[in-house]
């Protein structure tokens, strides 16, 4: 592979004078360089990767195994190696065929829990689940965070357009506000908690959990639902048993909003159009599975992601959903991205090789037009840009607006590209400055499990060139440990073998 790193080097090199611009003189820039997959069209033209860059990087991503990895992922393989787990989130989506693990078809477990789920959901739906006073239920609050809060929350604004079940909020941070600011205006009598944790361990989430459990008072025995992997624990918490969904440990944090992290999506749309979010995930897993390289849209968008990333030097890259109610998703990026691909070491635990996970940032548009725009095309660092956008909104009598919407995005891109000259220099756009442009039909429960699936198994593609494990997240462990260690000394313990920072911050911060 490093032959081809070179030769891909040598090629930036080579055209390190041309402007994505020059690309356009052949008329066939955006055929040849945009792929679809289900109504969904992913555009990379106006970026600076030329004809030959893109046949290395597809022989990179073939030298790094891709195909092979990809295979070994689908068929349960434990390619998680550092916590010995197989990767199948993709299973909680499968609409076909059985998914072995350790020879064990896990198929219909996973049917058998979504059925509870949708059994669930449409009698809460429906009123037939009750609270403690015999009244119903009609609002929920769902405590978790990382993979078990970054998902719903983002499926939930994303699919507001179809949201006609109870009010859901959501509460993730320790900071006691986050709690109040939630239930300040819910009534506990009418209140489902959901506790949504794989480990039922995390201290935010536990925290919360129990102050929630004191706020329902006597609703707490029926009012609590557990989401988890460790059943065990949720039954110590004193959870019935038929108000805990679990699922495995071979469904990471980071990739499980498509099972029971995602009830609270279920509630608020309801079983059928949760549905047809899975139906979206799967046929992206199909298109990752089936589609040649060369028009695979994971692979050619991971491709357009090494190309920035490791030959232009790029140091991080925004996603710029042009579309209000996916607000959330570049945060739900954040998590799959970085906690993914945030990795210094490679498989063989010897230091990798390439710089590798980009810091991924973003907001929807047009208000980042009105916050940061002004570095994008102005500013001394280059910004790869993921611009997504929809042809049709969710409001025809504001069909208007959505023209202005798709104007603005498609302004953006060709400004970044273009650039402007001026006498004046502060006035002068280099212009020059890549994006991709993800466009589908309409923000649906589909084609919002297509583009979660697609940036997956984008992340995915991305670590196998990299050669890193994208799927342990060992990192996180060293800040929650010296924060329970640090608990006593805010209680008034001994800090003398702290530094003086900590020290000096504790001494500053003590509240008496
Ligand atoms: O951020 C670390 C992490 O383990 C994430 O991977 C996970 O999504 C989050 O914490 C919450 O973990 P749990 O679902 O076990 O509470």
């Amino acid at each position: 592979m490093d032959s081809i790193w070179r030769m891909l080097r040598a090629n930036r090199a080579a055209s390190a004078d041309r402007r994505i611009m020059a690309l356009f003189d052949d008329p066939m820039r955006f055929a040849d360089f945009s792929t679809s997959a289900d109504g969904m069209l992913l555009d990379y033209s106006k970026t600076s990767m030329d004809k030959d860059a893109r046949k290395l990087l597809l022989q990179l991503a073939r030298e790094a195994g891709v195909e092979a990895r990809r295979d070994a992922m689908f068929a349960g393989e434990k390619i998680n190696i550092s916590e010995n787990r197989a990767v199948l989130h993709t299973a909680l989506r499968n609409q076909s065929g059985a998914v072995l693990v350790e020879g064990r078809d896990v198929m219909p477990e996973v049917r058998s829990t979504l059925a509870r789920m949708g059994d669930f959901a449409t009698a809460l739906r429906q009123g037939e689940i009750k609270a403690a006073d015999g009244g119903p239920i009609t609002e929920v609050i769902s405590i978790g965070i990382g993979g078990s809060d970054l998902g719903p929350a983002m499926g939930v604004k994303a699919l507001g357009a179809y949201h006609d079940g109870p009010k859901i909020r959501f509460v993730s941070n320790i900071d006691g506000a986050h709690f109040t600011e939630a239930s300040k205006r819910a009534d506990p009598a009418r209140t489902l908690v959901i506790v949504a944790s794989k480990t039922f361990t995390t201290i935010e989430t536990m925290t919360n959990a129990e102050t929630a459990k004191k706020w329902l008072g006597a609703g707490a025995e029926s009012q609590m639902v557990a989401i988890s992997s460790a059943l065990d624990k949720t039954a110590d918490f004193g959870i019935p048993a038929d108000r805990v969904f679990g699922f495995a440990d071979w469904v990471g944090g980071r990739y499980s909003v498509w099972g029971p992290i995602g009830l609270p999506l279920m509630l608020a749309v309801g079983p059928e159009r949760f549905a047809e979010f899975l139906a979206g995930g799967h046929a992206m897993d199909q298109h990752f599975r089936h589609a040649p390289l060369s028009e695979n849209m994971p692979v050619l968008l991971a491709l357009t992601g090494i190309w920035h990333r490791n030959i232009c030097d790029y140091p991080t890259r925004a996603v710029l959903p042009y579309d209000q109610r996916l607000s959330r998703l570049p945060a739900y990026l954040q998590q799959l991205d970085m906690e993914s691909n945030g990795k210094r070491v490679a498989l063989d635990g010897a230091p990798v090789s390439q710089p590798t996970g980009p810091v991924v940032w973003g907001q929807a548009g047009t208000n980042g037009q009105h916050a940061f725009y002004q570095l994008l095309h102005q500013g001394s660092n280059v910004v790869p840009c993921e611009f997504m956008i929809a042809a049709e909104g969710h409001e025809p009598a504001l069909k208007h607006q959505h023209d202005l919407l798709k104007a603005n995005c498609l302004a953006q891109s060709e400004a970044l590209m273009r650039g402007k000259q001026s006498r004046a220099p502060y006035r002068a756009c280099p212009g020059n400055r890549p994006s991709t442009t993800l466009a589908y039909p309409k923000l649906t429960p589909f084609t919002l499990g297509q583009i979660i699936a697609l940036y997956e198994h984008r992340v995915f593609v991305e670590g196998v060139i990299w050669g890193i494990n994208s799927f342990d997240q060992w990192g996180v462990e060293l800040g929650k440990e010296m924060a329970t260690a640090l608990l006593p000394l805010l209680q008034g313990g001994d800090s003398s073998g702290k530094d003086g920072s900590t020290i000096g911050l504790l001494k500053a911060l003590d509240a008496g």
